[in-house]
């Protein structure tokens, strides 16, 4: 009998993903102006442009996005918050789920050679030198936390990639569109109506989001940062939402303003990654310390 388990691991290493990204919108390429999104004039060029990314992306990534966008549906993205967001895994502090996502085994990042501990210090270091307050570099800090799903089993696909999201039609912005006709979704009229499951302006808190490690470390940390970093956490990896600016129909006036702060924060997740690495143990006590003003103790997983 054929196995119909699809292939867990096509990328070599996570960052392959985010390398994709990078490719697709190059250090200073301002996000699509909202004022553009209607405009009839120019509909196909932003198609022909990704278009383009599709064709020179590497076999691997285009794997990977073929088994996101096929298996990702609804009812998935439900399964997967009832298994996790009881939250019945081992408690950990934050430190020590730094160190565990440091454990995973996956070929290290060809251009920087960085381990996920150092992307995530690199990472709040950057938002620490340019001024930011204390909760915004902590959110850089911890922002890939919830990529310890790899760890607990889950395939590349149901950890990274970019979300988007379900229970309503799929955008024709999000990269690789065309292997959204292998998802279940795609023979549900209801989800692919326009509004699917959705009330207009109804708000991104009653959107269900294809599931990943931002849903997951929103749901670990909720209540204990201010909105903006939540928001940071929980749609950082949502590029057609914040980077394409699809979707406006579902959001409300708060989250086109926390918008704002998931833009602010995308160039230091995306762009700081330097051959520099931290210097772990000389930063441990400040970030010891940052960590137990917001979090502090164990947390629930
Ligand atoms: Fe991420
Ligand atoms: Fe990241």
């Amino acid at each position: 009998m054929q196995s119909t388990e699809p292939n867990p691991k096509p990328l070599q290493n996570l960052e392959e993903w985010e390398d994709f990204l990078k490719e697709r919108y190059p250090e200073g390429t301002p996000t699509t102006p909202s004022t553009q999104v209607f405009q009839a004039t120019d509909p196909d060029k932003k198609e022909a442009a990704f278009r383009n990314y599709e064709v020179d992306a590497r076999p691997t990534v285009r794997e990977f996005y073929r088994l996101n966008h096929q298996f990702q549906s609804f009812e998935f993205g439900q399964a997967k918050r009832k298994d996790y967001l009881s939250l019945e895994r081992p408690k950990m502090t934050v430190w020590q789920a730094m160190e565990f996502l440091n454990t995973l085994v996956d070929d290290s990042d060809p251009d920087t050679d960085l381990s996920q501990l150092q992307h995530l210090l690199q990472t709040a270091e950057h938002i620490r030198r340019d001024g930011h307050p204390r909760w915004f570099i902590l959110t850089g800090l911890i922002h890939d936390l919830g990529k310890i799903l790899c760890l607990y089993g889950e395939p590349q696909w149901a950890v990274v990639g970019d979300t988007f999201p379900v229970g309503c039609a799929f955008s024709k912005k999000i990269v690789f569109h065309q292997f959204f006709e292998a998802n279940p979704d795609s023979n549900n009229p209801q989800y692919q109506s326009l509004l699917g499951n959705y009330e207009p302006g109804c708000g991104l808190n009653k959107v269900n989001l294809s599931w990943g490690h931002d849903e997951y470390l929103y749901n670990v940390v909720k209540d204990k940062l201010p909105d903006e970093g939540l928001a940071m956490i929980r749609y950082h990896s949502c590029y057609p939402i914040h980077r394409e600016r699809e979707y406006e129909f579902l959001l409300n006036d708060e989250d086109r303003r926390l918008m704002n702060w998931v833009r602010q924060f995308n160039p230091y997740d995306l762009y700081t990654k330097s051959h520099e690495k931290p210097d772990v143990e000389k930063l441990r006590p400040y970030y010891e310390d940052l960590i137990n003003e917001f979090l502090p103790g164990e947390l629930r997983w």
